[in-house]
């Protein structure tokens, strides 16, 4: 009858409602490189978010293995592994926010432009598809060298005319996580409540942590405590190749703190208000079309790009220094997408 008919929409209706008010509307996350090093912690993680719906697992080969692992976790996401260019549609159809540590890493030795020639046609053939299949999708781009590799997504989806700048992000998490620890170590205070912004890009000098912004303040830190905890900070992912030896650079740190920018990113698509998070976007805050800085996110993505506050001399002169290199990964990015 319609009544009871009324009765089952109305249950259903409750039920929803108080479904959602629980874990919030659906959400597709697709990971992009998920059975590599980075990829599986960040799969865990990202299966342990209760913002996510569904948790789709990309790779060339492997993803088979990684889904049937994570899935039997019991949480909110439905999980299903993709593997091979053939099913690569289907993992991104629908994908609210896209994340891509697909490609190689470093090794001793070597910097992250070095990586340029094999992640640069990774990127370019992923970003192909993402805006075939799901040009809407928030991108959370952690394949190095991010700084050149954000420009070239960026163009990739200007020639399909899908790009939507407040959607396009490099992950620069890593960084501030880093500045976050070794801060809150130095100046002995508590690393939960600390908070660092970093700025510029995420290659060696390019990283500038705003250790005069940190919170808590500490009067305890001199000039030579704030330089060397600037160096640590941009070669954090140099101590971390080297102590690999070879095996590889960041991957569990690097997962965590993908796991927080994604997370960052779908709290803004759900209307969660003030969420910041520092990140590499289309900008002009300088004179680089792209620069890392405080972003808010909102329900498209960037909502606002975030001025750079008031800066240290020493951070001023950082600042002029970077912004040469900067520039010419970023120009880099830019000719290697138009010119492939
Ligand atoms: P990995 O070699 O362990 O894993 C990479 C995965 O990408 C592999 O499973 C591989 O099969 C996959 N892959 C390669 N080509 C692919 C394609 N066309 N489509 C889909 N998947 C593909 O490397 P790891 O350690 O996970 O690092 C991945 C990337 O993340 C590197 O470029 C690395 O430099 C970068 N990275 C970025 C950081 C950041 O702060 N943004 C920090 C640490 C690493």
């Amino acid at each position: 009858s319609l009544e009871s008919a009324i009765r089952r929409g109305g249950a259903s209706a409750s039920s929803c409602r108080r479904f959602s008010s629980d874990s919030g509307p659906e959400r597709k996350v697709a990971i992009l490189g998920a059975a590599g090093g980075i990829g599986q912690p960040l799969a865990l993680l990202m299966k342990l978010n209760p913002l996510v719906s569904t948790l789709a697992l990309y790779d060339i080969a492997g993803t088979p293995g990684v889904a049937a692992d994570v899935s039997h976790i019991n949480t909110r996401a439905e999980v299903a592994g993709y593997a091979g260019e053939e099913q690569l549609g289907k993992a991104l159809e629908g994908s609210d926010v896209v994340v891509i540590p697909a490609g190689v890493p470093r090794k001793p030795g070597m910097t992250r432009d070095d990586l340029f020639n094999i992640n640069a046609g990774i990127v370019k053939s992923l970003c192909t598809a993402i805006s075939k299949y799901c040009p809407n999708a928030v991108v959370n781009m952690i394949s190095n060298p991010v700084n050149s590799t954000v420009p070239i997504a960026s163009e990739v989806f200007k020639k399909a005319g899908t790009y939507d700048e407040r959607k396009l992000f490099g992950v620069t998490t890593l960084d501030v996580v880093r500045a976050k620890t070794f801060y809150a170590g130095k100046a002995k205070v508590p690393v939960a409540g600390v908070n660092v912004p970093v700025v510029g890009g995420h290659a060696g000098i390019t990283i500038l942590p705003l250790f005069s912004q940190a919170t808590p303040a500490s009067n305890d830190l001199s000039d030579e405590d704030i330089k060397a905890l600037t160096k640590r900070t941009q070669e954090g992912g140099t101590e971390v190749v080297e102590a690999k030896a070879g095996k590889g650079s960041a991957t569990l740190s690097m997962a965590y703190a993908g796991a927080i920018f994604a997370d960052a990113c779908l709290k803004g698509l759900n209307g969660v208000p003030d969420v910041v998070e520092c990140s590499f976007v289309q900008s002009s805050i300088t004179e680089l079309p792209f620069f890392a800085s405080k972003v808010r996110l909102g329900k498209n993505g960037v909502e606002e790009v975030l001025g750079l506050g008031s800066l240290s001399d020493y951070e001023e002169e950082g600042l002029e220094k970077l912004k040469p290199e900067l520039k010419a990964s970023i120009e880099k990015g830019i000719k290697f997408a138009r010119e492939n």
